[in-house]
C-alpha cells in the first residue's frame, strides 16, 4: 500500500473560513484505489509553509506521495508551483502535461493553472487546482497511472510491461 499526504493551500481554509472539499475528495479518491492517507493538512497560500510541509512529508514521513490543491493560478498569492519548484530536485513534467491536456478538452479555463510535477528523493510531488470539479477531474486523468510511477521511484519494478 502506498502512502499518501495531501495539501490544501488556501488562505480561507486555513482560518476556518472555508471547508476543505478539495482535500477531502482527494482523501476519498486516494482511499477508494487503495492508498493510505497519512496526512491531510490545510495551509495558507504561503510559499515557505508550503516548501516546508513538503519537505517534511517528502523527508521525515518518507510518503510515496504528496497530492496539492489550491494556489496553482495566477492570484498574487497563488504560490504552490513556487513552492514545490523549491523543494523538488526532479521534474515530472509529463503528468502536469497530461492534467492540463485532458482538461483543456472540458474547458479552456484548464490553460490557467500553473501546476507542476516532481521528485524529491522518493517521493513523487504533483499540484492539482483548487475546485472540487477541477480536483475530480484533474486526478481522475492520472490516478491510475501513478501507481506505476512509484513502483519505478522507489525501485519496486523495473518493468514497464507492454502496455
Ligand atoms: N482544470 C480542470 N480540469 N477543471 C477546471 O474546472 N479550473 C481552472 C484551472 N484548471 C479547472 C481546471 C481554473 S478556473 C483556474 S483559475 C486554475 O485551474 C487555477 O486554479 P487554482 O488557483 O484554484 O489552483
Amino acid at each position: 500500500m502506498y502512502s499518501v499526504g495531501i495539501i490544501t493551500a488556501s488562505d480561507k481554509g486555513s482560518k476556518g473560513e472555508r471547508e476543505d472539499l478539495s482535500g477531502k475528495l482527494i482523501q476519498k479518491v486516494m482511499e477508494e484505489k487503495g492508498y493510505l492517507v497519512e496526512k491531510l493538512v490545510i495551509l495558507p497560500d504561503d510559499e515557505e509553509l508550503l516548501a516546508q510541509e513538503m519537505i517534511d512529508m517528502a523527508d521525515k514521513l518518507q510518503l510515496n506521495l504528496i497530492l496539492t490543491t489550491g494556489g496553482t493560478g495566477f492570484s498574487q498569492r497563488d504560490v504552490t508551483p513556487e513552492a514545490t519548484l523549491k523543494v523538488i530536485r526532479r521534474q515530472a513534467p509529463g503528468i502536469s502535461e497530461a492534467i492540463r491536456y485532458n482538461s483543456l478538452q472540458i474547458t479552456p479555463k484548464a490553460m490557467l493553472s500553473r501546476g507542476v510535477s516532481g521528485i524529491r528523493g522518493k517521493t513523487l510531488i504533483i499540484n492539482l487546482p483548487g475546485s472540487p470539479k477541477a480536483v475530480k477531474e484533474s486526478l481522475g486523468f492520472i490516478v491510475d497511472t501513478l501507481h506505476h510511477g512509484i513502483q519505478i521511484l522507489i525501485g519496486d519494478t523495473s518493468e514497464c510491461g507492454q502496455k
